[in-house]
């Protein structure tokens, strides 16, 4: 390759990695101003640029790159085998087809088992393009949280059932069931969100409890599987999309062969869940505990 084509690659690759967000992007403050007002917004998990760019097209609020993506993607029956390394790789696949939805990825597991490495895994995965890192955990996770607040990296803590504890827990279970249960979730919450965290993510509660956490706390409160009163919903892609090969949870609602959607392609199933989400009509209680 020639001097000259070889500095036109580079160029190219450049313009790629750098296109600018759209004309109003999706960031924490604009999901503080929904909170506000109680507009509800949408997440979906994603883990490569063109469901990425579908996305896009739908108008998706939020993005996940979850860890997920070890069984979805990897076909794996945990989460647990998911690296650094992968979430790395996905975020920039993820970054680079999508230029609206705020981008949040998770620290697999391990990976914020200590302060360093919490550090580490939070900077590679920054620099791959997220915008805020989830991280799985209660209160014990304060000071990590507080750390990466005070060098500009926004947190997610995730709540609830924490699918990397699938281990400790004995299964995906409802958590948050019993009073004590209950109190400690709230005692995480606060814990984590006066430590410095942006934004929370229940998983697998009652619906009555999420609600109080959301009415609560003033952060932007994603749930799944914890009732409409979230402020946002996320839901895994391939289950919303009723590709995924295990049976579905209760709190999964299949988007693309659901008879009422308008369309039955796959923008038009995100079209879809995304208006569910904002109308409130996903999820009823029908998807909640
Ligand atoms: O990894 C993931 O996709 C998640 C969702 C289940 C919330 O954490």
């Amino acid at each position: 390759m020639s001097y000259l084509a070889s500095e036109h690659l580079t160029q190219k690759q450049f313009t790629q990695e750098q296109k600018p967000k759209t004309k109003n992007p999706i960031t924490l403050s604009t999901l503080q101003k929904y909170k506000a007002t109680g507009e509800k917004f949408s997440c979906l998990t994603c883990y490569d640029a063109s469901f990425a760019n579908a996305m896009q097209k739908a108008e998706i609020d939020t993005i996940l790159v979850g860890d997920s993506l070890g069984m979805v993607v990897q076909g794996q029956n945990s989460t647990l085998p998911v690296s650094v390394d992968d979430m790395v790789y996905h975020t920039k696949n993820v970054a680079r087809g999508n230029r609206h939805a705020l981008i949040i990825c998770d620290l697999p597991f391990m990976s914020a088992a200590t302060l360093e490495r919490a550090i580490d895994a939070a900077t590679t995965v920054m620099q791959a393009g997220a915008n805020v890192v989830k991280i799985e955990g209660g209160s014990e996770l304060s000071k990590i949280v507080s750390v990466l607040a005070n060098n500009g990296i926004p947190t997610c803590v995730h709540l609830g059932l924490t699918p990397q504890s699938v281990n400790l827990f004995g299964g995906y279970k409802v958590q948050g069931k019993t009073d004590k249960q209950a109190n400690k979730l709230l005692t995480d919450c606060e814990s984590v969100v006066n430590a410095g965290a942006s934004m929370l993510l229940l998983e697998c509660v009652p619906k009555k409890i999420a609600k109080t956490i959301s009415e609560t706390f003033t952060v932007p409160v994603i749930g799944i599987g914890a009732g409409a009163d979230c402020d946002g919903q996320v839901l895994v892609m391939h289950d919303m999309l009723g590709i995924y090969t295990k049976k579905p949870a209760k709190f999964v609602k299949d988007f693309l062969t659901d008879d009422t959607n308008e369309t039955c392609d796959i923008v038009g199933a995100f079209k879809a869940y995304h208006k569910a989400v904002k109308t409130g009509t996903f999820p009823s209680d029908e998807h909640s505990f």
